[in-house]
């Protein structure tokens, strides 16, 4: 493992990523929908919700090991999908999950990795790891890509949500700037033998290929049948990515997936949608213990994970936290990873806790 880079906080890393990157490839990472009310809200979420530390309970030792999904975890977050890494470093994928390996963090390749979900199980060997499925808008393609993440290793197929159509973004409207249009994020799609054949690409032209998966990238007509439909063809666990409503959390119960994201997408989808961090005491009422909740939207320190745990999420995800270390390829992303870590340990310590069973006894207010 080689970490050069010292200490660097948050700010300081999406300064760096903007001083580094091109202004469309940043402001596609860093923006959101809209006038960005949800991402804001993302963040200033957390500045709401305020620990009340327990004090002489012996922390001199603590042990952070969490089970995500069935997969032991020396740590309870794991890196969320975020597509198109190659935007961000020539290695993209390749070195965020060589990152995530050596830790034994789970990485999750998105459907819009510019590596293919092969050749990133390849460089990871056997460390955890969960594909996630923007669900085509042809049946086949979506069940090729599973079947594909299940021979390969995958542990859990994500099923984002929440993203039926693309979120309405403002800043890469006025940028002109959509990854996969300069021919970033095809890995899983070029790799595909049923797209292969149901595209028919006669060439090996580039725009072809886009045009061929632009058409096919979302489904606006996904429904509860389709997860139904997915559940009785896979034996690995499903998790619902892009939950907000309790209810919507009680109908994935029902439909046998075996977890839940709370989250708005980092605010890129519906700007004027709850915070994550508002919308998870609810969903935490309605399935605590009965499936896995996991939570993303707004993390950037230790303490914001010490917060959505002892509100009852069962892990986070890591969006931009990680997006921005990945400016300084694997290495960057690793100190990303022992920074947090470090982080979470003395959050959870200076809370009067040990370990993250018993974190549900600490007070969280909102203030
Ligand atoms: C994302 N996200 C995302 N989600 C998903 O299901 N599939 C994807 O391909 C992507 N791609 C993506 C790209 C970029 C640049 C960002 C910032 C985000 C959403 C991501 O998984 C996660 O929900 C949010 O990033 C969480 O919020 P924070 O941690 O960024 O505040």
């Amino acid at each position: 493992m080689s970490q050069t880079i010292g200490f660097r906080s948050p700010e300081e890393w999406e300064r760096v990523a903007k001083e580094r990157l091109e202004k469309g490839a940043f402001e596609y990472i860093q923006s959101g929908a809209g006038i960005e009310e949800t991402l804001q809200s993302n963040t200033e979420g957390f500045k709401q919700w305020k620990i009340v530390p327990r004090v002489l309970r012996n922390v001199s030792k603590v042990d952070l090991t969490k089970d995500i999904l069935g997969t032991v975890s020396p740590v309870p977050f794991a890196l969320a999908p975020v597509g198109f890494q190659t935007i961000i470093h020539q290695e993209g994928e390749l070195a965020a999950a060589k990152a995530a390996a050596i830790h034994q963090v789970p990485y999750t390749v998105s459907t819009v990795s510019t590596s293919s979900m092969e050749e990133i199980a390849k460089v990871m060997g056997d460390a955890p790891r969960f594909f996630q499925l923007y669900w085509p808008s042809d049946d086949d393609i979506a069940l090729s890509f599973v079947k594909r993440a299940e021979k390969c290793g995958y542990s859990a197929i994500f099923v984002t949500v929440d993203t039926p159509i693309l979120g309405f973004r403002e800043q890469d409207k006025q940028n002109q700037y959509f990854p996969l249009s300069k021919g970033q994020g095809l890995g899983n799609y070029l790799t595909d033998p049923v797209f292969k054949e149901k595209a028919k690409l006669i060439t090996e032209e580039t725009q072809e290929a886009i045009a061929e998966v632009s058409s096919r990238l979302f489904n606006p007509s996904l429904t509860w049948e389709n997860v139904k439909w997915l559940r009785s063809k896979t034996n690995l666990p499903i998790v619902l990515k892009g939950i907000l409503h309790a209810g919507d959390a009680k109908l994935a119960m029902d439909h046998g997936v075996n977890g839940i994201v709370v989250s708005n997408h980092g605010g890129r989808q519906l700007d004027g949608s709850i915070s994550s961090i508002d919308a998870l005491p609810a969903i935490v009422d309605e399935v605590k213990g009965q499936i896995d909740i996991l939570f993303d939207g707004g993390i950037r320190r230790g303490s914001d994970v010490i917060k959505a745990l002892a509100l009852g999420a069962d892990s986070v995800l890591i969006g931009r936290l990680f997006a921005y270390g990945l400016t300084n390829g694997q290495d960057g992303v690793e100190t990303v990873i022992t920074q947090l870590i470090a982080e979470i340990q003395s959050a959870l310590a200076l809370s009067g806790e040990t370990d993250l069973s018993s974190l549900q006894q600490i007070e969280v207010v909102k203030t």
